[in-house]
């Protein structure tokens, strides 16, 4: 049988690298656009891309958690603002796409990591696509406070499984606190949204600020807002600001924040329902910011086309979905006036993008 062979065109949303073999897309694992990949009989790299560097975790390929260790950092973002202008190409021009912002970090960003633990207590994270556990001394994209607590969990892991109940699943979930503490969660316990990368998370203020520098909103609706990471930054005197969540621990932890420093006021509920309540209260806003989760935020978008917000701030963490949400919101007659990513989660094919929408009717024409 003759080999089979692919040029490697682009990286699909998992990551893998795309290409066509005899009209039909062919994904390779580990591979990266530029490269010549055989793909029958068996996998092997025939040209290798200057891009392509030795991954420095040893679990790498095994592990589920990064997917592009083996391309230099550089080109890993060129990659992943390709994917976004490939993913946005219908709806959104390539001059309004910005260039991309680094994450400060590469490598121990982290600052909450969720542990798995496997039959004989191993501790590790979920193998791709598989709850297999692959055990881990130490993970390099966590923060190192976090690796520090690994032997612990270990303990906890065992004792855990040779107590009197054995446990169907075991999970413990690490965060680094502002104090430098370390918390530990076990089983799924409720908490808040945490941003994961500190130091990017500080960049998507900044260019949250810089968008309500020039919007100037007097009245904004704050959907999917967490315990408040962005809405206290935001939240300036002079702007009306309420803020709506789902999650009862978060908003808590909002509410108390709010009777320290005032300016926000909170609503806990679905974002959909919510919106449209307060609308048919009469209250009216010149901005909503979204946050929605990964996958997107469909429920709200009849919301937006009935109320009309003149402006809508978009903050997503997963192209394709964001994808879904704006081609409706292009039908609704809202236009893209630019699009910013930033990099919140390097080695791994995930992208956190802030898109700015007017109401056509109302943005000034050019
Ligand atoms: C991506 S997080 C963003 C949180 C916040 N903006 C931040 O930066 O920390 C999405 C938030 O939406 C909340 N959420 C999920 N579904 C929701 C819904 N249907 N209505 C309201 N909030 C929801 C989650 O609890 C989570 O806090």
């Amino acid at each position: 049988m003759k080999p089979k062979t692919v040029l490697i065109e682009g990286l699909d949303d998992g990551g893998r690298g795309v290409g066509l073999v005899d009209g039909e897309k062919a994904m390779v694992p580990f591979s990266i656009p530029g490269e010549t990949w055989q793909v029958s009989p068996q996998a092997a790299l025939l040209e290798s891309s200057s891009d392509r560097v030795t991954p420095p975790c040893p679990y790498f390929g095994r592990c589920g958690g990064c997917q592009l260790q083996h391309i230099s950092e550089g080109r890993q973002l060129a990659e992943k603002q390709r994917w976004l202008a490939a993913t946005l190409a219908r709806i959104v021009p390539p001059e309004k796409i910005r260039p991309p912002i680094p994450s400060p970090k590469h490598w121990h960003y982290r600052r909450r990591i969720q542990l798995h633990v496997g039959p004989k207590g191993e501790v590790g994270f979920y193998a791709h696509r598989s709850r297999e556990v692959v055990p881990v001394e130490a993970c390099r994209i966590a923060d190192p406070a976090l690796n520090a607590k690994l032997p612990e969990i270990k303990r906890r892991a065992q004792a855990a499984l040779q107590g009197p109940k054995k446990p169907a699943s075991l999970t413990f979930e690490l965060t680094l606190q502002e104090d430098g503490s370390v918390e530990i969660r076990q089983d799924g316990e409720e908490r808040s949204f945490l941003q994961v990368n500190p130091e990017a998370n500080q960049r998507l203020i900044e260019v949250l600020q810089g968008a309500l520098a020039a919007l100037r909103p007097r009245r904004v609706l704050e959907l999917f807002a967490g315990s408040g990471n962005l809405s206290f930054p935001l939240a300036l005197p002079g702007i009306d600001w309420v803020a709506v969540e789902s999650n009862s621990r978060a908003v808590e932890e909002g509410s108390r924040r709010s009777e320290k420093e005032g300016r926000v006021q909170w609503r806990q509920g679905q974002a959909a329902k919510t919106a449209e309540r307060l609308f048919q209260a009469g209250e009216r806003f010149d901005l909503v910011l979204l946050d929605p989760p990964r996958g997107g935020a469909e429920d709200c978008l009849p919301v937006f086309r009935k109320r009309r917000p003149p402006a809508i701030l978009y903050v997503s963490c997963h192209p394709p979905a964001l994808k879904k949400d704006l081609q409706v919101l292009a039908k609704t007659g809202y236009a893209v006036d630019w699009v910013q990513s930033i990099d919140f989660f390097p080695q791994t094919m995930n992208l956190e993008t802030v898109v700015q929408l007017r109401d056509a009717a109302f943005a000034p024409k050019p």
